[in-house]
């Protein structure tokens, strides 16, 4: 009958796996043993805080729903999507930069003609985004698909209304880019918003004393055949909590001053009221393959 001491338990686990016929999972299951019995003897960790944790990671599970993932989110303020982001994008050679892609991805974008207004009837400063996809040379992609989604006014994306059901999206929609790589739209202006709070995410938040504020952004995700999918957001420069993200994804080239217009006419010739702000921000892709994500469906939709 073996009998372990601190570190023989961690080399038995170890051992456990030597005969994983997968040599990744077999690597990964390893590391995370090693990892986690070191955190275990580096705190001292007592039954109690334990038993915290376990009861945490259950009610983490519990808040999750097919719109909403806990697990993403605090994967999110623990800052690992971005040292996952980090360690997967080393070499951009002049990409643009990626960033988390959130828990908001969900629901229907729906290809859109350019120009369309993506607020509904959502009230803010209305702005215009304009666009180009080309690749690292410069070269426009024409056909691209460009997904697009943002919080409204009040800090709010569509999923997390109760309007959601019967209003469907709004503030996010898919544009296809024309034979130039460029796309365009009107929208709102997007303010900072706080992740949502009502679950252990925000509790771990709220109780460390950190605040939940992310500074105020536009999501892109860009998927065009034969290049990288690029997960990316614009924010909006000026922003105040752009050094201090929640999720820790701010980027300086990803920071975009946005231009306050006063002009009659939008650039698509389209009359304004005014005053109106101007965001434009041009994405370059890297040649590569990889499958992009595809949004969260809420139960009984399909993508
Ligand atoms: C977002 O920008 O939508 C987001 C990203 C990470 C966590 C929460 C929200
Ligand atoms: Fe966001």
């Amino acid at each position: 009958m073996p009998q372990f001491n601190e570190l023989d338990l961690t080399a038995a686990v170890v051992r456990s796996f030597d005969d994983a016929p997968n040599p990744r999972a077999k690597f990964l299951m390893t590391e995370l043993v090693k990892s986690l019995h070191d955190f275990v003897r580096r705190t001292d960790l007592s039954f109690d805080e334990w038993a915290y944790a376990i009861d945490f990671l259950t009610r983490t599970g519990h808040k999750c729903t097919p719109t909403r993932q806990e697990f993403i989110l605090l994967s999110d303020v623990l800052g690992v999507s971005m040292l996952v982001d980090a360690v997967n994008h080393r070499e951009r050679e002049g990409a643009t930069q990626t960033t988390v892609l959130g828990p908001f991805y969900v629901g229907e974008h729906k290809p859109t003609p350019h120009g369309t207004d993506i607020s509904g009837d959502a009230g803010g400063e209305r702005m215009f985004v304009q666009s180009r996809v080309t690749d690292l040379a410069g070269k426009p992609l024409a056909g691209v698909p460009v997904d697009v989604w943002h919080a409204d006014d009040d800090g709010f994306y569509d999923s997390q209304k109760a309007s959601y059901e019967t209003q469907g999206p709004s503030l996010r929609a898919r544009f296809i880019t024309d034979a130039d790589g460029r796309f365009f739209f009107r929208t709102i202006l997007p303010c900072s918003y706080p992740i949502p709070t009502d679950g252990p995410v925000g509790e771990m938040i709220l109780q460390t004393a950190r605040h939940p504020m992310r500074p105020a952004h536009v999501h892109f995700l860009v998927n065009a055949p034969g290049y990288e999918p690029l997960i990316t957001h614009v924010f909006i420069e000026g922003d105040k909590y752009l050094d201090s993200d929640v999720v820790f994804g701010v980027k300086d080239e990803l920071v975009s001053k946005i231009e306050k217009r006063d002009d009659p006419l939008m650039p698509d010739g389209k009359a304004a009221a005014a005053p109106w702000h101007l965001m434009t921000y041009d994405f370059r892709l890297k040649r590569g393959s990889g499958v992009a994500p595809q949004p969260m469906m809420p139960a009984g939709e399909e993508a």
